[in-house]
């Protein structure tokens, strides 16, 4: 018998099946031939939140959750924010290599001159309420895109797809930028092609009557910093979403603003906002034990602990807590990180914590970081999802390119009625309807 096989017995018939395993995985399909009789449909798998299923190949991002290990194209996380800039990263994603100074030149001049928006895109930003969430603000504008480049839909064209690439890298600030601007009622900033990413960022936020805002070195670096943290995290929720649309062969500003939509949720990138709200709740260091007893009741989650895949500190909340020590030298200590840095003490040492293995995640401090540099908890999601969309991009790319992806559509175990009697309107009972 093979080596790298796995033979099934079906104790329903006595049969047995060898089928191969690769990559320590095994096929979904190679199980459909395990039936009853040849009525039977084949036996399939259950997996509601995708715990143990792999829905693709990817050479982009590995993550070792045990051990806290996060590498983009191989190279640690660590190294990457240390030496690297953020649109550097975004080239490294796409491109699978590290720019040579040439490529990244013009990877930089070609991103920069891509950040204007079409006039059109500020009219529809204006029509939104002046209290809308820059979320709600964010997904619907870059869904609207799709309306200003029609051509993006040719999926399969390579050069058409790396030009709308690049659009999305350079224009995802901007939207952001003017979300906030929004906002706060104030008119909104063109892009200025003298800055990096992240200053020119700043600039669209913050520039009053000045000619140019100039940020701080240190915080337009924290900021780059953090982006590349946030660059790409492997098949997380937006990117599954970006994947699973984009495998209709819709074009990337639609399938790019379901990512984002996904990513709005409380349980994925929501969480930042999610845990300055509680910071405000607990209010003070003295509060953090009763807190920790709600959350341990069952009442309440702990905002920006626990991860699907890290059961180990999650590697970007350690260079976030350095990067926060550099944010903090510029702006004081946010007052908040007294709390947190309570609530991890407290939290590591406690077995409910301990035994789920539940750490800190990205979310936990980078609110705090983010507040100390002037951004509101509204904004903080919208900081996470201007650098994921280099990751959603990648991923797009990646599965655009590879032949064994089709248009992804899951089974289901179906428990409803079968067939029934239609009833008409005369003879119908009320109903109240379950939740759902
Ligand atoms: C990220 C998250 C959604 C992962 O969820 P998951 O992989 O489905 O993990 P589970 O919900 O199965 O959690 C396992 C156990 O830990 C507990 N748990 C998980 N996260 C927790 C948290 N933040 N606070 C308290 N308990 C938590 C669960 O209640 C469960 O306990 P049980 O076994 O007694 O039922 C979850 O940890 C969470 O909601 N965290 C808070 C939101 C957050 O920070 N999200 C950002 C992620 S980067």
């Amino acid at each position: 018998m093979a080596e790298n096989t796995l033979t099934i017995t079906d104790n329903r018939t006595q049969k047995s099946y060898t089928i191969p395993v690769d990559n320590g995985t095994i096929r979904a399909m190679d199980l459909r031939q395990i039936k009853t009789d040849p009525e039977d449909f084949g036996l399939m798998t259950y997996d509601p939140a995708f715990m143990n299923t792999a829905s693709c190949k990817s050479s982009i991002t590995f993550i070792d959750g045990d051990r806290g290990i996060l590498r983009y194209r191989g190279y640690p996380i660590e190294v990457l924010a240390e030496k690297c800039t953020f649109l550097e990263v975004a080239y490294l994603l796409l491109y699978g290599a590290l720019p040579t100074e040439k490529e990244l030149k013009d990877w930089v001049h070609n991103i920069t001159h891509h950040t204007m928006l079409h006039e059109t895109t500020k009219k529809f930003m204006e029509g939104f309420r002046y209290d809308a969430h820059p979320m709600a603000m964010f997904v619907s504008s870059v869904a609207a895109l799709s309306s200003v480049y029609p051509e993006a839909r040719h999926v399969h064209d390579a050069d058409n797809r790396l030009h709308q690439i690049v659009r999305l890298i350079g224009k995802v600030p901007s939207i952001a930028a003017m979300s906030y601007r929004h906002n706060v009622g104030f008119p909104y900033v063109y892009p200025d092609n003298d800055l990096s990413y992240t200053e020119n960022f700043m600039n669209m936020l913050w520039k009053m009557v000045e000619p140019k805002y100039v940020a701080h070195p240190a915080i337009s670096r924290a900021l780059d910093v953090l982006f590349i943290l946030h660059a790409d995290h492997e098949q997380n929720c937006g990117t599954n979403a970006m994947r699973a649309v984009g495998s209709a062969q819709t074009d990337p500003y639609l399938a790019t603003a379901s990512a984002a939509a996904a990513l709005a949720g409380p349980l994925h990138g929501g969480a930042n906002e999610e845990v300055l709200k509680m910071l405000d709740e607990i209010g003070s260091k003295n509060n953090v034990p009763a807190y920790i007893k709600r959350v341990k009741s069952g009442e309440l989650k702990l905002m920006g602990f626990g991860h699907r895949v890290y059961k180990n500190y999650d590697p970007r909340a350690k260079i976030i807590k350095w990067a926060s020590e550099q944010v903090f030298q510029v702006t004081g200590r946010n007052s908040k990180l007294e709390i947190a840095l309570e609530l991890e003490r407290i939290a590591l040492d406690d077995e409910y914590f301990i035994k789920r293995r539940l750490y800190p995640n990205v979310d936990f401090y980078s609110g705090i970081i983010y507040q100390a540099m002037g951004f509101r908890p509204e904004m903080f999601t919208v900081l996470f999802a201007i650098p994921r969309t280099a990751g959603w991009l990648a991923q797009w790319q990646e599965m655009i390119t590879d032949p064994e992806q089709k248009i992804a559509r899951p089974r289901q175990i179906y428990t409803g009625c079968q067939e029934r009697k239609f009833v008409p309107m005369e003879k119908r009972t009320s109903t109240v309807l379950a939740a759902g």
